[in-house]
């Protein structure tokens, strides 16, 4: 059925660590795609975790398919979480249930590929909207608990097309992708000896429909076909053709391969390494 159905699936990187045992963790975006994947990594390994997303129901049946599977550790969370006082409702009902937070996975992102002159004065503010503002209110919302806790772990998701300066990725990745290293860095340095880290981790290509999802829904969900036309997309193919970059090591991630090194970043074992951007994306960019 589906597992044969994806090229990188040989490359699935295997759980075996039980890190998060007793530990909560909130991941956003995290109703199908990467965020999905992280969701399964960190509940695999114990977390009880928060699957929070604008789409309420597929946040809800992805949250339920993880109970099915791993246990009765996952809870939906809906909302636009770019919006004022929904992070903070996330983080509230996150402590009132579980008593904590551990673990932030700032995932979410509209994936809005177009040139910087054809988009459409609301486009435009809905793409910094989407791709800014959830991490910075989600951040801000975790904060006074992780500092009350004196523990905590952000992990902010990049994408490398901010420093190969790909075509088409001027808001994605140059506005939302770039804010996202330097948030990285400042915000690790203002709570540097608070016992919390920020981190980054920044994917290349991704086959993301290898999330696991067993039923997987129809797949525009969050993308409005209108954010990645056609055309965009055979021009993207052609410059990472013409650029020898389609992927570095030549071929797509599975989730599971970033989830890995997102899980590192989120639990104990990255207690040394702060403010720190890592790319997992086949060598795509290097250094
Ligand atoms: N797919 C790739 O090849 C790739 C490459 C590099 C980086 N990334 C990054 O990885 C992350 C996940 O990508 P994906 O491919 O799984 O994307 P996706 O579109 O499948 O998933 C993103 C999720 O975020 C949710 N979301 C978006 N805005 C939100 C908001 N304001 N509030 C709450 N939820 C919101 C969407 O509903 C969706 O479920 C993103 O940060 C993306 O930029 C992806």
């Amino acid at each position: 059925m589906q597992a044969t159905a994806f090229a990188s699936l040989p490359y699935a990187v295997p759980n075996q660590c039980r890190r998060f045992e007793g530990q909560v963790a909130i991941v956003t975006g995290a109703a199908q795609g990467l965020g999905r994947a992280i969701a399964h990594r960190l509940g695999q390994e114990g977390a009880s975790v928060v699957v929070a997303d604008i789409q309420g129901e597929r946040a809800e049946r992805t949250a339920k398919q993880l109970c099915d599977e791993l246990g009765d550790r996952f809870v939906s969370f809906a909302g636009d979480l770019s919006e004022a006082g929904i992070a903070d409702r996330m983080a509230s009902e996150t402590k009132e249930r579980f008593g904590r937070i551990d673990a932030l996975v700032n995932n979410a992102a509209a994936l809005i590929r177009l040139k910087l002159v054809d988009m459409s004065e609301e486009l435009l503010q809905k793409g910094v909207q989407w791709n800014v503002w959830n991490t910075l209110r989600c951040s801000k919302a975790v904060l006074p608990v992780m500092l009350e806790q004196k523990y905590g772990r952000i992990v902010n998701i990049g994408g490398e097309a901010w420093r190969t300066g790909f075509p088409f990725h001027t808001i994605l990745a140059g506005v939302g992708k770039g804010s996202m290293v330097g948030l990285t860095a400042t915000l690790a340095g203002e709570v540097l000896r608070d016992g919390i880290t920020v981190n980054c981790v920044s994917p290349g290509g991704i086959e993301t429909a290898a999330d696991g999802d067993p039923d997987p829904l129809p797949p525009s969900g969050f993308r409005d076909p209108s954010w990645n036309p056609p055309e965009v997309m055979q021009a993207m193919a052609e410059a990472a053709k013409a650029r020898g970059q389609a992927g570095g090591i030549g071929r797509l991630a599975h989730p599971s391969e970033i989830a890995a090194a997102v899980a590192f970043f989120a639990s104990r074992e990255s207690s040394f390494v702060t403010g720190q951007h890592i790319g997992v994306s086949g060598g795509m960019a290097m250094l």
